[in-house]
């Protein structure tokens, strides 16, 4: 594990941390980088403008661990309102939820009932609903929610980390049932019994299931999601190898990292969409993304605290 990682992810959890540093100017400059703004519409403003370089989106409204039912009935009827202005836009784009958004803490039936809701209203615009997957723990219960989803909605997908050990049999489980998957490495502070840190390995892992779910995933959406661009030129290369071709996967990637080989990959004709996260909870979210790349992120950050002087 690097150590600027592990203090990023910790601090990410950090309930002080989180109270305080957004008030900091240079905290919110550097967080400008990953996200167009902290409102709906900074959102579909920036669909708006990947859409004319022919990149369709996905939004996530950003947050996690609601509080009470009444706060993530608030979030639900925030994502009914995005669907509707995705659909009156006539907007090639998504939403991926994170299920502790929706109230999985509280009561997991009622988050179903949520997504129930997103996934019919989704369907009715010709959409995907996707899961986002969060730390550890929430692993099974988000499966459990999606295997129910699923059986009522085809138009519906699940996340799924690269580094966990468990991956490999959850892979092979929803493989049986059909689905699509949004393949990552994983991007969450977890021990070693949980989950591989060894960046190679992790690598590795990813290119075998991203193979299983192009062997055996019964026409679902496989979408790769990273911006290891060796590791998608890589997979593409045995893919075309084994006769599937660029149109079997999807390439994603997050708003702001990559940019001209997102618009590189759209012009060269692959299917990539780009995830954009809005929203004015953003401190854990933006941790995480700080300590994906810690080097380049936090001599970021310091040259937005020494441009405020
Ligand atoms: P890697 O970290 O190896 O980065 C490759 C290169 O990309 C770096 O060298 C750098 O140039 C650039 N780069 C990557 N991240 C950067 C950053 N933050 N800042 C600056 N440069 C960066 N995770 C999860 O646990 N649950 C989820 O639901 C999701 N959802 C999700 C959706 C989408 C569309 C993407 C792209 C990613 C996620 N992730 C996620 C995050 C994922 O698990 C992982 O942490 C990141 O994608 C970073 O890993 P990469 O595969 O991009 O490669």
């Amino acid at each position: 594990m690097n150590p600027a990682r592990d203090a990023l992810l910790l601090a990410a959890r950090n309930r002080w941390l989180s109270e305080h540093l957004p008030r900091y100017r240079f905290v919110r400059a550097t967080v400008a980088r990953f996200m167009p703004g902290e409102r709906m519409e900074d959102g579909l403003d920036a669909a708006a403008r990947l859409a004319e370089d022919g990149i369709p989106a996905t939004f996530t409204f950003l947050g996690e661990g609601v509080r009470s039912a009444a706060d993530a009935e608030e979030v639900a009827q925030h994502y009914r309102r995005l669907l509707d202005l995705i659909g009156e836009r006539g907007l090639d784009a998504e939403i991926s939820v994170k299920p502790t958004h929706l109230g999985l803490d509280q009561d997991p039936e009622a988050t179903l009932q949520r997504l129930r809701d997103l996934a019919k209203r989704s369907a009715v615009l010709g959409k995907h609903l996707f899961l986002d997957m969060e730390a550890a723990p929430y692993v099974e219960p988000t499966l459990a929610i999606y295997r129910q989803l699923r059986q009522e909605f085809e138009n519906t997908g699940v996340c799924i980390q690269a580094y966990l050990h468990r991956t490999p049999q959850d892979v092979a489980d929803l493989l049986g049932a059909g689905g699509s998957i949004r393949l990552v490495k994983g991007a969450y502070r977890e021990p070693r019994q949980v989950a591989i840190h060894d960046h190679r390995r992790i690598r590795a892992s990813f290119e075998k299931l991203a193979f299983e779910f192009l062997r055996w995933g019964k026409g679902g959406r496989l979408a790769l999601a990273s911006h290891d661009v060796d590791l998608l030129t890589e997979i593409e290369r045995r893919a075309a190898a084994a006769g599937f071709g660029r149109d079997s996967f999807e390439i994603q990637m997050l708003y702001g990292i990559r940019v001209a080989d997102q618009r590189r990959l759209a012009r060269e004709g692959y299917r990539i969409r780009v995830l954009i996260s809005y929203g004015t909870h953003w401190f854990p979210w933006f941790m995480r993304r700080m300590a994906e790349h810690p080097g380049r992120n936090i001599w970021l950050a310091i040259r937005n605290l020494l441009a405020r002087r």
